[in-house]
């Protein structure tokens, strides 16, 4: 069988590297890939990111499923066309995948549907907004409505940070059409957890759990980013807490979705705050995959991805049980110098060690340069350790990590902490 993978990112990287294992999968496309994935000879990058494009080469290639790694093309209609196409896909609708591409929809399904969520109010007026953080007080959530590559949310400390976050986007129009409405909500201090499921539109798979770290630096300080790293499992979902999200979140977004008629097919990421005393919101949701947390949830996946997948596509999910690595599996990201808000380019990459049964660096922002491994995005590489406990994981990702080398390498020493003080 042939496969496709849309993305260029960790997340597909290990999406394609778990779906090669298969015995029954000849190859892995991805579209349009990175140099991990083309060097990897069981992949095999095309360069073809326009929707109607892909949608005509799955055909001539006779591929038999598609799997969407990240947002823009979803949001974009890509599970629309090809199933209008009469091709196999896993991911949400256009519709469905309004869950993370407008933050004003997901907040209103969530309150329609008594889902735990931080209380909160849409503007597009600029005095409105400015009038509702000075009534609210400090510290306020500021969130660009549309998607914003992971930029659009400002959790302001102060009310001046609050007033400026809200005419960065309603008056200076900095995400354009994104920014045109703005969500203000709550803040809701606590723990995060990331929460991934699969959906056939009806049945719920959950994956295991992780924790992603978004700050850029040790101990949770420095800017927000895409993600630092991922561990899974994450202690802080115990099997109550489990329970608990997927009676109070999980199962009544999904029946929230068939109830108003835009059923869910695909990944659905609920981001987690849990507070002091154990009760779990939602701060967002996904319509995909996390990237960073899929690299260390595929690295401890032992079930056939391939064989969830043929569930998932044809609404069988309810046969199928997943199989972990009872191991912890750490992940770090390494990024390049000026992450998160210039990264710099075109830097050599040595060192990324071959992949052991404790180890695998998956790529990001590599290209494969005239047989030259270079640095071409923010986040470079995620190297993942597996270990009995996490500090044995971590002790595998670490050192993986010392022999690798590009210029300006930047990445986490502490991730997992959180996990070590449950
Ligand atoms: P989002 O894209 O909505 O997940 O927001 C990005 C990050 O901002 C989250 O992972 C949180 O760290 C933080 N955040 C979002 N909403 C809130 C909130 N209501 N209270 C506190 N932190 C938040
Ligand atoms: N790791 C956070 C995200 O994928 O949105």
């Amino acid at each position: 069988m042939k496969i496709l993978v849309v993305g260029s990112g960790g997340r597909e990287h290990a999406l394609a590297w778990k779906l090669a294992q298969s015995e029954r999968v000849q190859m892995v496309y991805v579209a349009p890939g990175n140099g991990g994935t083309a060097l990897d000879a069981r992949l095999k990058n095309i360069n073809i990111t326009d929707l109607h494009e892909l949608a005509a080469f799955v055909e001539s290639e006779h591929i038999a499923l598609t799997v969407v790694g990240p947002e823009t093309p979803l949001a974009g209609g890509i599970v629309n066309l090809f199933r209008a196409r009469g091709l196999k896909v896993f991911g949400p609708t256009r519709e469905a995948a309004q869950l993370e591409s407008s933050k004003d929809f997901a907040k209103a399904f969530m309150q329609r549907h008594g889902i735990p969520t931080a209380e909160y109010q849409t503007f597009s007026d600029v005095k409105l907004a400015h009038a509702y953080v000075d009534a609210k007080g400090a510290p306020i959530v500021i969130k660009a409505d549309g998607l914003a590559a992971g930029k659009g949310v400002v959790v302001a400390l102060t009310l001046e940070e609050a007033h400026q976050a809200v005419d960065h986007m309603l008056a200076d129009n900095r995400f354009g059409d994104a920014g045109a409405r703005i969500v203000i909500e709550e803040f809701l201090a606590g723990e995060e957890a990331s929460f991934i499921v699969m959906c056939d539109g009806k049945n719920i798979l959950p994956l295991a759990t992780s924790q992603d770290h978004k700050r850029l630096q040790d101990a949770d300080q420095g800017p927000n980013t895409g993600g630092m790293g991922a561990y899974s499992p994450a202690p802080i979902v115990t099997p109550a807490m489990h329970a608990r999200v997927m009676r109070e979140i999980i199962n009544p977004t999904i029946a929230g979705m068939h109830k108003d008629g835009i059923p869910f097919t695909g990944f659905l990421y609920a981001g987690l705050m849990i507070d002091a005393a154990g009760n779990p919101k939602t701060l967002e949701f996904n319509c995909r995959m996390g990237d960073p947390e899929t690299q260390p949830i595929m690295a401890r996946l032992k079930t056939d991805l391939l064989t969830v997948m043929e569930h998932a596509v044809n609404g069988t999910l309810d046969a199928v049980e997943l199989e972990w690595d009872r191991r912890t599996a750490v992940g770090v990201v390494l990024a390049a110098a000026g992450y998160p808000d210039s990264p710099v380019k075109g830097d050599i990459i040595d060192g990324i060690p071959a992949e052991t049964p404790e180890s695998v660096t998956f790529h990001a922002g590599t290209a494969d340069v005239e047989g030259k491994l270079v640095t071409s995005g923010g986040r470079v590489l995620c190297v993942v350790g597996l270990g009995d406990s996490i500090k044995m994981a971590q002790k595998q990702a670490y050192e993986s990590v010392d022999k690798i080398h590009f210029d300006g390498m930047q990445y986490r020493s502490d991730i997992g902490w959180r996990g070590l003080k449950h």
